[in-house]
């Protein structure tokens, strides 16, 4: 006879033990969170919107995937009873590895305007430029989630962000209407990603997933998978690995001396099209010590830029792949053009020869299909969706939001690794696909 007052007692012990601390684990820490990703075409931007202050109020923000960090305009309308700078030599100071202290602001105190406070530089990515600004600390509130549904709201009470203000012209000058600020969720320890791992202690990991529509919200999550899209796809489980590469000097418009980029760079060995090799000069596709060259990844550049060189490759590979379809007069800013009417449909898009991204090795590459290389520009014309960047970029290929969109990334920067999912849409599914209707 099994004795069945100890199992009890050890089931009430059991219960006793577990229980507390799973009701705790459940309502304090939030595996992950998400914010939603709305496109907007007059810009061709990817906005999102966070909650922040006291009282809460919504702030509409430009996502900048390799941005350093939270920055908002604090010229106008910033009212919050919680708004706290933070001072120079503090360890928040350095932890934003800013190397300048605002001794004195020559106004009376206001948002953006305190003496000795952490200086910064925000920068304003899409029309590259910068101002100075200071660290500041606020509450920011977001949606948690199970990878499936919106979850329950969960703040973050000392937020660092930087507040731009004290210019004549507004740091917010070629960003969409209504924006306040940038979403960085670059390679620093303050951009959202690292700053939202570490106030919840989940993986320091988060993922893009961009919409192609402008109708329906594309989403990022912060923290691991799953990452659920209808009808019910983890797109966590079908990535593919590259390693992500550090460039160690800085790519932002302002810098100080010896920051590194604080852009997601990947090493692309060569291009592929329909399989064929593009030939070209293999030095532009490695980072030099000055900083110049390599492939990065970026939201805030509508499609692909590449270096001169690089992109005459690109178009005289391609239109020769595609010879037999009717080429029409090319519309700025791209180089090649078709007639629609001669081009072919498929699941993944236009029925176009498959560009290939090598990486680091000749069976690991990223996959561009018609969908994300084919761009309409009108009810007949379809472009090829690349720019050319000129012959002395800083970034010889930067990987843009039209090839980005219906593609899931994830950046882990604990193991400085990226994971793609190439076209979703051979899935089933889409970027739009994320169920928004809340399970709290
Ligand atoms: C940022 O975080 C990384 C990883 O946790 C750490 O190694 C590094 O020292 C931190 N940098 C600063 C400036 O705090
Ligand atoms: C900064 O300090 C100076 C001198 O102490 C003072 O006149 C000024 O009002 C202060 N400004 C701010 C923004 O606190
Ligand atoms: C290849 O690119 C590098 C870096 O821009 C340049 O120095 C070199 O001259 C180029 N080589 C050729 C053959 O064009
Ligand atoms: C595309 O081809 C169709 C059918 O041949 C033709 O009617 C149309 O004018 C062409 N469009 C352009 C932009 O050349
Ligand atoms: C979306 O999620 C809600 C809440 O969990 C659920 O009731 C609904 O059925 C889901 N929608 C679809 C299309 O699965």
């Amino acid at each position: 006879m099994p004795n069945y007052s100890n199992i009890l007692l050890l089931m009430c012990f059991f219960l006793f033990l577990i229980f507390p601390s799973i009701t705790a684990k459940t309502t304090l820490s939030p595996k992950a969170l998400l914010l939603p990703v709305t496109k907007v075409t007059k810009t061709v931007q990817y906005l999102t919107k966070i909650h922040q202050r006291t009282p809460l109020v919504p702030v509409k923000l430009t996502l900048d995937l390799g941005g350093q960090f939270l920055w908002v305009d604090c010229e106008q309308g910033y009212v919050s009873s919680s708004y706290k700078p933070v001072p120079c030599s503090t360890a928040k100071c350095s932890l934003s590895r800013s190397s300048s202290c605002i001794v004195e602001c020559y106004s009376s105190p206001k948002p953006g305007c305190n003496n000795n406070t952490c200086g910064l530089i925000p920068d304003n990515t899409v029309t590259s430029t910068s101002t100075s600004g200071e660290l500041t600390e606020d509450v920011v509130s977001i949606q948690s989630t199970n990878g499936r549904n919106p979850g329950k709201v969960v703040s973050v009470s000392k937020f660092l962000f930087t507040c731009s203000s004290g210019t004549t012209t507004s740091l917010l000058k070629g960003l969409a209407s209504g924006v306040k600020g940038m979403a960085g969720l670059g390679r620093t320890n303050i951009s959202l990603p690292s700053q939202f791992s570490s106030a919840f202690s989940f993986h320091r990991k988060f993922a893009i997933c961009l919409s192609s529509s402008t109708r329906s919200n594309g989403v990022v999550f912060f923290g691991d998978g799953p990452y659920v899209l209808l009808p019910n796809f983890d797109a966590s489980t079908y990535l593919i690995y590259t390693p992500l590469i550090l460039n160690h000097v800085s790519t932002a418009s302002s810098y100080f001396l010896g920051d590194p980029s604080t852009d997601y760079f990947i090493g692309v060995k060569s291009l592929k099209i329909n399989g064929n090799n593009v030939p070209l000069n293999a030095s532009l596709l490695s980072i030099n010590k000055q900083g110049i060259g390599g492939t990065k990844i970026s939201t805030v550049n509508p499609y692909s830029v590449m270096e001169t060189s690089i992109y005459n490759a690109l178009i005289k590979a391609f239109s020769k792949e595609l010879a037999n379809v009717p080429r029409v007069a090319h519309v700025a800013p791209f180089g090649l053009c078709y007639n629609s009417t001669g081009l072919g449909g498929t699941r993944v898009g236009p029925a176009v020869p498959a560009i290939d991204l090598v990486l680091q090795s000749s069976d690991v590459y990223w996959r561009i299909f018609g969908a994300n290389s084919m761009v309409q520009v009108t009810n007949d014309v379809l472009c090829l969706g690349f720019v050319d960047g000129g012959s002395k970029p800083r970034t010889s290929i930067v990987i843009g939001g039209h090839q980005l969109e219906d593609n899931l990334l994830q950046f882990d920067l604990a193991t400085s690794r990226l994971g793609f999912s190439s076209s979703l849409l051979f899935h089933q599914t889409t970027c739009s696909n994320f169920n928004f209707t809340s399970n709290a």
